[in-house]
């Protein structure tokens, strides 16, 4: 696989919260392409940003009392504090909210419906904030949760326009056949196949339950609407180079690499290339969708308190040798677990015994025996064999890099590693030199820089900075005339002398972090907000609280979680509530109870049935309790 053009892309990382180490993996996955990409000299451009329209974030700002342009502005600025302090080497940072981006993806939309690839219709279905999407009926869990993310979700019923979805199945599937690798890991291709052949609904692509978003263009004069969230967000990868505004970075498009999530391969395999051959653009070379991070075993969530913060791991163990773990612990496409104990050995062991280790031994050697000179002229006229399979591992890592094997080539270039700390101890150096061999101890120190520089050249990408100090030591710089030097023609290295340093990776013996202990998932309490927002009392009568009593009670079939109940606030008929407490009150439990209800709550539908407000409850790690009066009150009475 190769091409000039190397342009690499992460997802958009949504800004409804702070960057945890699977965002961290990804960027640092695609920056590892992108340097290497530069490093042989590749025309390079690589993107990043933030997706920030969508009910999903205009909600995340309501629950912290701030207006959603400040609150985007916030956490995308985070996001990019975070990949500077990081050293990311992107050339753009893309926001949705950017105004050539919305131009780009109007564009599109006008484009699309040009080609006669949308239309307007009616649409009704299950809907799940979470994830941005409608699921049907059929893969419901429970018969209202979403099979995803398996968070609650609604019925939205509304007028859509609809993007043709259902035209694109062949051209789909017939890529996938002839690109085998335009999905990666293949295993992942296999399952996108499966799921087209399943068939494909044509596709919502406007919404008109919010307004956060990207406006539909004047021309179609229906200010209801705004474009559907993947729309706007997958748009991002041209609309960065200039779709609809200043297009000369289109030549950088099609994309090499896009790098994701499998949790959102359907979005970029199925419904991206269909928008794209729908704008008669070409279709990504790559998707590479990587695998879920645990923590101990552990699925990280926010309620579990057990999410890795990359920052406080990358400030215990130093940037790099995380980058260098994140790589090389997981097979791409594979989950990976996370815990301080497989960094440490990582640290300890591969770059510590192996590679920092290797480079001691040369300082110490030539300093002993030559006064620190390392000349490389004659290496491979006495380890001409050991030299020829470092040669061959070497040009086995090109291909796995850019096939995102991460994991192997790091495996693979640790090779040439062990091939000069055996040699050391075959060789004896220590002998050699006491029976007056010195060509050949020369030889053989000339021998440990070559791989050092082979090695320190090869692992660049991941490990910019240790490289460079390495590098040093040996007397050269990494830039794309020593890669084609010392990597394409091997060349020798330039005699050069050592100097006494502080070893590159002290050994670190106990766990730098305090470990949170997990607590238990208290999934529900999801509203409350991170940090409290002082609000003035109007703001709090803007709720309407009342007493009522549960007048009637039922169970709803097929549901482990809701009851529907009747409850009389004091109007002239009861208010139907459908509320999720079966798993703690039997219908019997609640019936006559009095309760406290928000009164003023939008009408929601859940599993088909209306429900016109909400009981107040508290919920911990015992189970859910209702909050209910001390005193008995008349039905509708104000609570304040
Ligand atoms: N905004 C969308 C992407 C739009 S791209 C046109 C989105 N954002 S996200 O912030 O929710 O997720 C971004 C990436 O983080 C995804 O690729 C997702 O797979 C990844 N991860 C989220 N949690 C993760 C782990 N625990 N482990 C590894 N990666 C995970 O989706």
């Amino acid at each position: 696989m190769s091409c000039h053009k190397s342009y690499i892309t992460t997802p958009i990382y949504y800004v409804n919260d702070v960057a945890h180490i699977g965002h961290a993996y990804t960027t640092i996955i695609a920056d590892t392409l992108a340097r290497y990409a530069r490093l042989i000299n590749q025309d390079t451009f690589f993107l990043t940003g933030t997706d920030e329209h969508g009910q999903k974030i205009e909600e995340a700002a309501k629950n912290r009392g701030k207006a959603t342009q400040e609150y985007a502005d916030e956490i995308s600025a985070k996001f990019k504090n975070l990949w500077d302090e990081f050293d990311i080497s992107y050339d753009k940072f893309i926001r949705t909210t950017d105004k050539e981006h919305k131009i780009g993806v109007q564009k599109a939309f006008s484009v699309m419906y040009q080609n006669g690839d949308i239309y307007k219709d009616k649409y009704k279905g299950h809907y799940c904030i979470s994830c941005e999407a409608f699921f049907p009926e059929t893969q419901l869990v429970d018969g209202e949760f979403c099979p995803d993310c398996g968070k609650l979700t609604s019925i939205v019923e509304e007028e859509s326009y609809f993007f043709r979805l259902s035209k694109y199945q062949d051209k789909l599937l017939e890529w996938y056949r002839d690109n085998p690798q335009c999905i990666l890991p293949k295993s992942k291709r296999n399952e996108v196949i499966r799921f087209v052949e399943g068939g494909l609904n044509d596709l919502s692509i406007t919404r008109t339950s919010f307004d956060w978003g990207v406006k539909l263009p004047k021309e179609f004069n229906d200010p209801k609407h705004v474009i559907y969230v993947w729309l706007d967000a997958l748009m991002n990868y041209v609309t960065a180079l200039g779709y609809g505004t200043d297009e000369a970075n289109m030549e950088f498009w099609p994309a090499r690499v896009h790098l994701i999530g499998k949790d959102i391969l359907r979005f970029h395999a199925v419904y991206w290339p269909s928008f794209l051959m729908s704008l008669g653009l070409p279709l990504p070379k790559h998707i590479g969708a990587h695998g879920w991070w645990t923590r101990n075993g552990e699925k990280m969530s926010k309620s579990k308190g057990n999410v890795v913060n990359p920052k406080e791991v990358a400030d215990a163990y130093g940037l790099e040798n995380f980058r260098y773990f994140m790589l090389r612990e997981v097979p791409f496409g594979g989950d990976g677990d996370f815990s301080q104990r497989a960094l440490i050995d990582r640290i300890n062991s591969d770059l510590g015994n192996d590679l920092g280790n290797l480079l001691n031994r040369l300082i110490g050697m030539s300093g002993k025996y030559f006064d620190g000179l390392v000349e490389s002229n004659l290496v491979k006229e006495f380890y001409r064999k050991e030299l020829d399979e470092v040669n061959s591992s070497i040009s086995k890592l090109e291909p796995l890099l850019f096939e995102l094997q991460l994991h192997k080539y790091l495996e693979e270039l640790w090779r040439p590693l062990t091939i000069a700390n055996r040699a050391i101890d075959k060789y004896q150096p220590w002998s050699m030199i006491k029976e007056g061999k010195r060509d050949e101890t020369m030889a053989l120190n000339g021998l440990i820089a070559t791989i050092l520089a082979k090695v320190s050249i090869m692992l660049h990408a991941v490990m910019p900075k240790s490289t460079n100090i390495i590098a040093n030591a040996l007397g050269f710089e990494i830039n794309p005339k020593s890669f084609n030097h010392i990597i394409r023609e091997d060349k020798i290295l330039a005699p050069f002398k050592t100097k006494k340093r502080e070893p590159l990776f002290p050994r670190i013996e106990k766990e730098l972090l305090e470990e949170k202990k997990p607590q238990e998932e208290k999934k529900e309490i999801k509203k409350e907000p991170k940090t409290l927002t002082l609000i003035g009392i109007d703001k709090f009568f803007e709720t309407s609280l009342k007493i009522g009593t549960v007048v009637e009670a039922k169970e709803v079939k097929k549901s482990k979680k809701l009851l529907l109940l009747q409850v009389d606030i004091g109007e002239d008929r009861p208010r139907q509530i459908v509320a999720g407490i079966k798993e703690w009150y039997s219908v019997d439990d609640i019936l006559n109870k009095q309760v406290c209800v928000v009164a003023n709550l939008k009408p929601a539908k859940l599993m088909g049935l209306k429900s016109e407000g909400m009981l107040l409850a508290a919920k911990d790690s015992s189970g859910l309790s209702l909050i209910i009066p001390e005193k008995p009150k008349v039905n509708g009475t104000p609570i304040s």
